[in-house]
């Protein structure tokens, strides 16, 4: 059998301890692995492929982003796309396909095997950690520990300078990366897309910390609704208009208003994908990649290697379409007493 493996969406850590675990148990296996370079447009007619040798992946399995490259390509977004696919498929003369990737490069893949019936299977990655029906996603772990140490390490100089900071964490969709990097760095108030909050709360919080001498780390994830105040600036299409620097400049424009201090704001953006992967990331995505090629070999199409109470478990690609895995209510109070944040 021949696999070919793709990885699309935003890189993060992990991706080449998958490919190399797809590697050697193909090789187990007697079966050939074909690497596709860019996600899905490696699968369009200008797509590129090559075969992929132990020398290729024997050391890879600490390296960050993915040495096939990545994509936001979407096959679909053309009515000729899927259908090159499809050709590409045969003059790689694959057997079968594994796409890592989030919601979207999953959704291709499970748009692609219900269509057409394409042999593939999916692995999740994505350091939101917001794919339906798994516990675990490549990355997520790695970024956790990015963003944590990185609201860590702001406690110092925020706390010798009486300077409070809001910390912008990537997170579209989901708050999973603000909220647990936010508790792990004791981060003071945390705002996630999941909860609506109330913008006087987090200007209350931070007078009252700072009249008792104490700074504020406000953790804010990229996916939040902006400040009430400037929503109400729109442009000619109706688009609030956030200030041209974004989301935490936005609150930065509220806060130093209403609470009459200056805070400061630090971005985390895509230093949160960069690095090497933690261990924990290095070992699932090995047996998550291993799993992958045994679907295939059992013929379970059209499924994801799911992490579910620990166990990894064929879910059905059509099921992650569209769809975005939120935290949970019970996760959110559980940890709310930690920050001040009773801001809703
Ligand atoms: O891969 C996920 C992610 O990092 C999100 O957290 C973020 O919103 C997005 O990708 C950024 O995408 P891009 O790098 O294409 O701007």
């Amino acid at each position: 059998m021949n696999i070919g493996i793709l990885t699309g969406g935003g890189d993060c850590p992990g991706l080449n301890a998958a490919i190399r675990s797809v590697y050697y148990r193909a090789k187990e296996y007697g079966y050939k692995t074909i690497g596709i370079f860019h996600g899905w447009k490696g699968m369009l007619n200008e797509g590129r492929s090559e075969k992929i040798t132990e020398e290729k992946v024997e050391n890879i399995f600490d390296l960050g982003g993915t040495f096939l490259g990545s994509s936001r390509t979407n096959p679909y977004k053309t009515p000729e796309g899927p259908k090159e696919v499809l050709k590409k498929f045969k003059e790689y003369k694959l057997d079968a396909l594994i796409a890592i990737g989030g919601e979207d490069t999953l959704g291709v893949a499970g748009k692609l095997y219900n269509d057409f019936k394409l042999p593939v299977v999916g692995i999740p990655k994505t350091i939101d950690h917001d794919v339906m029906g798994t516990e675990y996603t490549i990355g997520f772990d790695s970024a956790l520990n990015t963003g944590a140490e990185a609201i860590d390490r702001l406690h110092t100089t925020a706390k010798s300078h009486e300077q409070s900071f809001i910390v912008e964490v990537m997170g579209r969709h989901a708050g999973w990366l603000t909220l647990r990097a936010g508790i792990a760095g004791g981060a003071h108030i945390i705002l996630i897309p999941e909860k609506p909050y109330d913008i006087r709360k987090v200007f209350e919080t931070i007078n009252k910390r700072k009249k008792e001498g104490k700074h504020t780390l406000l953790a804010v994830s990229e996916g939040v609704e902006p400040p009430k105040q400037l929503q109400e600036k729109k442009d000619d299409f109706g688009h609030v208009i956030l200030t041209n620097r974004g989301l935490a400049y936005a609150f930065k424009e509220v806060i130093d208003k209403e609470c009459k201090t200056e805070v400061r704001v630090m971005v985390l953006g895509h230093m949160l994908r960069g690095g090497k992967p933690t261990a924990y990331d290095r070992v699932m995505a090995s047996r998550v990649g291993s799993i992958a090629v045994d679907f295939l070999k059992e013929k379970k199409f059209g499924m994801l290697t799911a992490v579910q109470g620990g166990e990894i478990t064929p879910f059905p690609l059509t099921e992650v379409i569209g769809k975005y895995k939120t935290v949970s209510d019970q996760e959110y109070r559980l940890l709310q007493s930690l920050f001040e944040g009773d801001v809703l």
